[in-house]
């Protein structure tokens, strides 16, 4: 039930800081320390390679899921679109693990490579939060979300719940590797949770930016760098499917190899700057499409802020960025969809399951 909110997909944002401490909740023993299945930590320990397989909303998670299994478990890993991997598969290492990621649990496209994948005799977890759907039944093993039903078609708090528990996916696996951490994911994701209520109650910032960049243009740009430019995916990917803008999510140095010229007087381009190592590049990625006319808007974080930035995130563990920084980019979407007078739960041509290849 909605309650008080005018629509579902407010109140699946709003819900994220409790997403995030269930999650903690769920995956703690008594003593505080991850409680994780022996099979599944045996099974990222036996691994060479991980494959994480994913549409859409999901597919973006693994990307940053990617980053987290290779920086804190020191596993190799490739993200794959479902639907491309079904008939282009790569050459496969000798021992690979599938992770499929699903809300639903019922996507077609990421079943049928679930289907490919067993029939190689490949052991394959999926991460879902729906347990008992399709793809949890057929995988080997099972990891819940615990985010509680998402019913706007848009996906939000199934994002940051499918993020946070790869982190602790790759933290467990990091254990069981015997790596050495100074990185606490459930004190990590507690500092989250606070700074997502921070971001919670800033809805009317939120707000006056879609209306300054959104209200009447046809098309926007996201940019970042590193995990920023995964979350500029995901960013770009809300905005076109409730708002109907064209919307593109770009790696802040690509653009002058060729998209820099759509940049005209007026342009929206909404940059994410959370990044330390590559602050100044995308700062200058900034500049040069502010020289070329552009509306840019940054969104920053405490401690690589510059004057004119106009979201601030509370400074966060850098593994764990996207969880803070996508908060923004869904509220800036929400409202651009109601402002221009968009069925926001219930967009145009979608529907929240897809169980058609
Ligand atoms: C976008 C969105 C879709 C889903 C995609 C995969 O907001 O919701 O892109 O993420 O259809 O769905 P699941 O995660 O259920 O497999």
């Amino acid at each position: 039930e909605k309650g008080t909110y005018p629509h579902f997909m407010l109140k699946e944002i709003d819900e994220q800081p409790f997403v995030m401490r269930n999650i903690i909740n769920q995956y703690q023993n008594e003593n505080g320390d991850l409680k994780l299945d022996d099979d599944i930590r045996a099974a990222m320990k036996d691994a060479d390679r991980v494959y994480i397989i994913a549409c859409g909303t999901s597919y973006h998670a693994g990307l940053v899921g990617k980053q987290l299994i290779e920086n804190i478990a020191n596993i190799p890993v490739e993200s794959h679109i479902a639907s491309e991997f079904v008939y282009n598969m790569p050459l496969l290492s000798e021992k690979p693990l599938f992770i499929f990621i699903s809300q639903s649990g019922e996507t077609a496209d990421s079943r049928a490579v679930l289907v490919e994948v067993k029939k190689l005799g490949h052991k394959a977890l999926t991460i879902t939060n729906v347990p008992g759907s399709t793809l949890s039944r057929e995988a080997d093993y099972t990891l819940n979300l615990y985010a509680g039903p998402e019913i706007a078609v848009a996906s939000t708090k199934a994002y940051t719940a499918q993020i946070a528990v790869l982190a602790i996916l790759a933290v467990d696996s990091a254990h069981a590797k015997g790596i050495e951490l100074d990185f606490n994911p459930l004190q990590e994701l507690a500092i989250v949770a606070n700074a997502m209520e921070v971001l919670c109650d800033q809805k009317e910032e939120m707000e006056k930016i879609a209306r300054e960049f959104l209200a009447v243009t046809r098309n926007c740009f996201f940019i970042g760098r590193a995990a920023d430019y995964y979350v500029c995916l995901e960013a770009a990917l809300k905005l076109k499917e409730i708002s109907y803008i064209q919307a593109e999510g770009f790696a802040g140095g690509e653009l002058k190899h060729g998209t820099i010229a759509l940049i005209e007087e007026g342009t929206p381009v909404i940059a994410l700057a959370t990044q330390e190592h590559v602050n100044l590049s995308i700062r200058g990625n900034v500049k040069e499409v502010a020289a070329r006319g552009a509306y840019t808007c940054v969104i920053s974080m405490d401690g690589l802020q510059e004057e004119d930035d106009r979201i601030v995130l509370p400074k966060i563990h850098p593994f764990l960025t996207p969880l803070v920084s996508v908060l923004p980019m869904q509220l800036i979407s929400y409202y651009a969809a109601l402002h221009r007078d968009c069925d926001v739960d219930k967009p145009r041509n979608l529907a929240k399951s897809v169980t058609v290849e």
